[in-house]
């Protein structure tokens, strides 16, 4: 069959904004259907591995974290290394900027272990009329610094583009023309003005993501003996490596005057969803987590295996989590963690989870009943959890310290979304 020119230009178009923005819609072949939806039995996370019940926050802090933690590591997603030694910063001087409502700064992290090619470009956007250190949201960006405004002075990345990105990103390379394009995700002058600075990091400068990324990202120069032909079970995965360049950058803000570095939210979206929460994890440091959309391998429920399962997403992302995760395909149920258990590791720190309606494939009531059922974890602090039995309706956001809520539309980042992280913060942070 032949197809014209037209047609071809939008199959491309179409192919192109499905593999940038992740825009999903469901794909067929997966449970849409709660009746559908598997019985299954979720790990206590208050039993611990010589089945004694943990019956209060010093049993919760002093034994069962840790196990909990290991059993991730070992399961899910791989083991990070030891923090790097030897780590350099290169400060540019602040700048105004956005017509005054911020001031810019950016910052190279050089791991000098690993030699030239491993900088981690740091934006920073901090209020300009507050003295002293401010709270602050950090987050990975899909497209680079310069995706996230339009303001001409960010530098512009030249670490691994997917070159699937199209406009702005011709030959794999950022150009002028990628300014902006992500803008809409990331409302920068409303987080100024509500008082936080906010701290941005593109994720490919740690790793790239595909399938052999970790033959040139960190992975390939850290805590390897083998450097570089085969993973072993539990090796570190990219979303391990995407959260250990995270606390990197936490290293950073603690040297940042600027900067509250013990009242820093990590935040993602979607895949960097996933990161957040393994972030927000294994570094106690992070005083918030927030997952928007993070769907399977985030907040989701495994074993309702409602819309992306393990097994598919172990396929068509063979780098995102370890090598043995991948020995759960098609067999949630032997898995020893579900992800229930990870919302519970930020105990007793808060921590949020969005959903979006039409995102399906991301389960939102999977995301939903992995804050509910951390809650009795909070509970031995004395918190209160989502505070509700039932997924809310949309635009009813929950939860004290864990926070839910589902608004309509798709699988994105919008300004809702970021109203009710900035009103969580401020009952948290402030
Ligand atoms: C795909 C993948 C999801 C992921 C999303 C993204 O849709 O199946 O698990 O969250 O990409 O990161 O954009």
């Amino acid at each position: 069959m032949e197809m014209n020119g037209k047609r071809v230009i939008c199959l491309m178009i179409f192919i192109q904004l499905f593999m940038v923005t992740g825009m999903t819609a469901q794909p067929a072949g997966f449970n849409y259907d709660e009746s559908k939806v598997p019985e299954y039995s979720l790990p206590d996370p208050l039993v611990s591995l010589d089945g004694k019940g943990i019956m209060d926050a010093s049993g919760w802090t002093n034994h069962r974290r840790a196990e909990v933690l290991e059993l991730f590591q070992t399961h899910v997603y791989g083991r990070r290394p030891a923090d790097p030694k030897r780590v350099s910063y290169v400060e540019a001087s602040n700048v105004i900027a956005l017509q005054g409502k911020a001031v810019r700064k950016q910052v190279t992290i050089r791991l000098d272990e690993l030699g030239d090619g491993f900088d981690i470009n740091v934006l920073i956007y901090l209020p300009p009329t507050i003295k002293g250190p401010v709270p602050a949201f950090l987050g990975y960006n899909f497209g680079g610094n310069q995706s996230i405004h339009a303001d001409p002075g960010i530098i512009m990345p030249t670490s691994w583009m997917r070159e699937e990105r199209g406009v702005g990103y011709e030959g794999g390379i950022a150009n002028e023309k990628s300014r902006g394009l992500s803008a809409r995700r990331w409302p920068v002058e409303m987080i100024l003005e509500r008082g936080y600075a906010l701290v941005n990091v593109y994720y490919g400068d740690i790793e790239a993501d595909h399938a052999e990324g970790w033959k040139s990202g960190v992975r390939s120069q850290i805590n390897r003996d083998d450097q570089g032909d085969h993973l072993e079970p539990d090796d570190w995965s990219a979303i391990s490596a995407w959260s250990w360049g995270l606390s990197r950058v936490l290293d950073y803000l603690e040297t940042d005057s600027a900067v509250d570095a013990t009242k820093v939210a990590v935040f993602g979206h979607s895949r960097l969803g996933k990161t957040s929460l393994w972030a927000g994890a294994s570094d106690e440091r992070f005083a918030l987590t927030i997952s928007n959309d993070s769907g399977c391998g985030g907040a989701a429920l495994n074993r309702r295996a409602f819309g992306e399962t393990v097994q598919r997403i172990n396929t068509n992302f063979p780098h995102w989590f370890s090598e043995r995760f991948k020995t759960y395909n098609d067999n949630e149920s032997a898995l020893p963690v579900d992800q229930h258990m990870l919302i519970a590791l930020m105990a007793p720190r808060p921590v949020y989870i969005a959903s979006a309606e039409e995102d399906q494939w991301a389960d939102p009531k999977g995301e939903f009943l992995s804050g509910k059922h951390a809650g009795p974890v909070y509970e031995l602090f004395g918190l209160k959890g989502v505070e509700v039995d039932k997924q809310p309706s949309i635009h009813e956001p929950v939860g004290s310290s864990i926070g839910y809520h589902i608004r309509a539309g798709k699988h994105d980042v919008t300004d809702y979304d970021w109203e009710q992280y900035l009103n969580f913060a401020d009952k948290h942070l402030r």
